[in-house]
Parts: structure tokens; C-alpha cells; sequence
């Protein structure tokens, strides 16, 4: 075995989301000629540093080509963004509820384990992945919910904090309670009307990242053992009905990971992603011999298919909201699609960390 070390570079900046480029070390990798050793994530895995040096793909990269159990990689990655207030859809900074309270999802699964592990409704921890991690390592069930999610962290030794909010998130609240006025409403129809188009002017004025209405980070690895895992967490939807749960902490929606087929997990409108448990979709999709990009938009379509309510729909009749999927196969193929538009998805390999297209349905 040759242990000469090669360097990662940081290529970055396709669509301008990362800093200059910056190297660092990681071991030679060796795995099967077949099999491509990667971490891929949203776009805000390959943006967001917290005050750090290292991305999350890169982070979740590096420790994983070591000795570090693959989701401990990817979560330790995440743990970057959670805790990195600039970021405003996952973790500290999140945007809050329409009670001004910060209330986050995650869910991570492994698939050489075939163990998985959420929370949901979580408020005042900062990493809902390190939470959701031990639901899996440390009880008999997967997902813990609320103020009991808060108790079991509690348990388990982790800080909990009044508020997770931040000087921009509890301004971007203010701003959108001035907007929405959801006490003037008698009607709750009117009134969720009223907060989702304050929520959609504040995106279109770019107060809040159109991106992030929906927010998340979506992190999947393969390592050198052909080991796959995935790990999702988010603050959810801006400004959503207190208690409101989106995808990201639901297995089958948010993430699916299977050990011999691949992982895909998702951002954006978590309820059409619910209807349709579409990151199980995918895999099953990978498991019958399709390619990532083919898998993902098979699920798309079929989330097209069933959007059927007029408020749902945009004048030619197709859906008028976006949501991607983050999908890696066993051999380290991976894709990125989107309902709309091109985002950007992270992606690290032994080459070092950039950013790729996703495709698009419509
Ligand atoms: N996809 C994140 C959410 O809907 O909460």
C-alpha cells in the first residue's frame, strides 16, 4: 500500500458560492477500480466554513478517507453549517417558526448498520444531527419529537440554549410579522396565505435566500469500503405553523440510504416530498439499475404527477414550487436534480471539493 499523501484542492466557485481555493492533506485512497470514494451535499455543504478552514464535504471527505466511521464524517461535516449562524436554514440562525422560535429537523442513517435515527421539533441545540445520531446509537427507536427530543438531548449531555435565533434571524422575524400581521386574520386560510406570501416577497426582495425558504442541508458519503450513509437536518420552512415537521427528519422523504444501492435526501417543499416518500423512490430506483440522474427524475415526475391543487400549480399548470435530490450510487456516481432552475450541489472526492449542476425537470 503507497502512503504518500495527496493534497485536496477546493476548485470551487462555478456559481461564485465558495472562497479562493485551498488545499489540504488527506491519506492516498485505495479502494476498487469501480468504486469512486465521494461526499456530495447541497450547495451550502461546499459554502459555509463557520470561522473554519474546511467545508463540510471537505471535512466529511477527509475524516472519512481516516479511521472515521462514515456518518460520524458526514455529520461532523453538517455540524459546520448547523453551527455556522451566517447559514440560514439549518441549525443556529435557522429561520424560526411563526413564533419566532427556532425549531429544527434531522434525521441521519447508516447503511452498513442499517440504523437511522431522527429528531424533529427540536429547539435549543444547535446540531439536531449530533441528537438524531444518538436516537440511533443510544435507543431502540428513530424518532423523538418536541419538548421530549429536547429532554433526550438534555440526557445525553448536550447544551440547550433559550433561543437559537440571531440578531439577522429574530430581524428577518420581525420583518415578516410586520408583513404577514397573522393577529389581523380571524381566517386561518387568509392567515397562512398572508405568511407565506410575506414569506415569498422577503424571498423575492432577497431579505431571506430564496434558497432557504425550505432550507436543509442534504449530506451523502461513499467510502473506500464501499460503505454509504446520509445525514439531513434543517430549521425547515421560514416562518412555518409551530410544530410543523417537513421531510428532512422522516426516513424514506428527507433521506433514504440503503448499504448495497445508494442514499438520496432532498431539499426544498418537504410536504410534495412527503406525499411521495420520494428519496425511497430513488433508491429503489438505483436497486433496479438506473442511473442517479434517471433515478431522480423518475421522482420528479412523479411528484409532478401528483400536484394537483390549483394553489400548487403555477399558469401552465406545473408545480409552482422547487425541490431537489442529492443522490449517490454504490460505486460513488452521484446527481443532483432539481424541480426548477440549476442549483448547484457540493462535491468532494480525492480531487478535491466543486460544485456541480443539477439537472432539471422543468
Ligand atoms: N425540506 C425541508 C422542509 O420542508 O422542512
Amino acid at each position: 500500500m503507497k502512503l504518500n499523501r495527496r493534497r485536496l484542492l477546493v476548485a470551487g466557485a462555478s456559481i461564485g458560492l465558495a472562497k479562493p481555493s485551498r488545499s489540504f492533506a488527506v491519506p492516498t485512497i485505495y479502494a476498487p477500480s469501480d468504486l469512486k470514494p465521494v461526499v456530495i451535499a447541497s450547495g451550502n455543504g461546499n459554502q459555509f466554513k463557520n470561522g473554519g478552514t474546511v467545508t463540510c464535504v471537505e471535512k466529511a471527505f477527509s475524516l472519512m478517507t481516516g479511521q472515521t466511521d462514515i456518518l460520524d464524517a458526514l455529520i461532523a461535516g453538517v455540524n459546520i453549517v448547523e453551527l455556522d449562524p451566517a447559514e440560514t436554514s439549518v441549525g443556529y440562525g435557522g429561520m424560526p417558526n411563526a413564533d419566532g422560535i427556532v425549531q429544527l429537523d434531522s434525521c441521519c442513517m447508516h447503511g452498513a448498520k442499517k440504523r437511522a435515527g431522527g429528531v424533529a421539533c427540536l429547539e435549543g441545540v444547535r446540531t439536531p444531527s449530533l441528537v438524531a445520531k444518538a436516537v440511533m446509537d443510544q435507543t431502540d427507536h428513530h424518532l423523538i419529537v418536541g419538548k421530549d427530543a429536547q429532554k433526550f438531548a438534555r440526557t445525553i449531555g448536550m447544551t440547550i440554549e433559550d433561543d437559537l435565533n440571531t440578531p439577522h434571524s429574530r430581524q428577518m422575524y420581525l420583518e415578516w410579522k410586520r408583513r404577514a400581521d397573522p393577529e389581523h386574520y380571524l381566517d386561518p386560510a387568509k392567515r397562512a396565505q398572508a405568511g407565506m406570501a410575506a414569506t415569498l416577497q422577503m424571498a423575492q426582495e432577497r431579505l431571506i435566500d430564496p434558497h432557504h425558504m425550505y432550507g436543509t442541508i442534504n449530506c451523502n458519503g461513499v467510502n473506500a469500503k464501499g460503505e454509504i450513509a446520509g445525514v439531513t437536518t434543517t430549521s425547515g420552512l421560514a416562518f412555518k405553523i409551530p410544530g410543523r415537521v417537513g421531510d428532512s427528519p422522516i426516513l424514506g422523504a428527507g433521506l433514504y440510504v440503503d448499504g448495497a444501492v445508494g442514499a438520496a435526501g432532498s431539499t426544498g417543499r418537504g410536504e410534495a416530498n412527503l406525499y411521495n416518500l420520494s428519496s425511497f423512490l430513488i433508491v429503489e430506483n438505483l436497486r433496479r439499475g438506473m442511473r442517479p440522474k434517471d433515478a431522480g427524475m423518475e421522482a420528479l415526475k412523479r411528484i409532478r404527477a401528483n400536484t394537483i391543487e390549483k394553489r400548487l400549480l403555477d399558469k401552465n399548470g406545473n408545480p409552482s414550487f422547487s425541490l431537489q435530490f442529492y443522490i449517490v450510487n454504490a460505486k460513488g456516481e452521484h446527481a443532483g436534480v432539481s424541480m426548477y432552475g440549476n442549483p448547484q450541489y457540493a462535491v468532494c472526492t480525492e480531487k478535491g471539493s466543486t460544485f456541480a449542476t443539477c439537472d432539471n425537470l422543468l
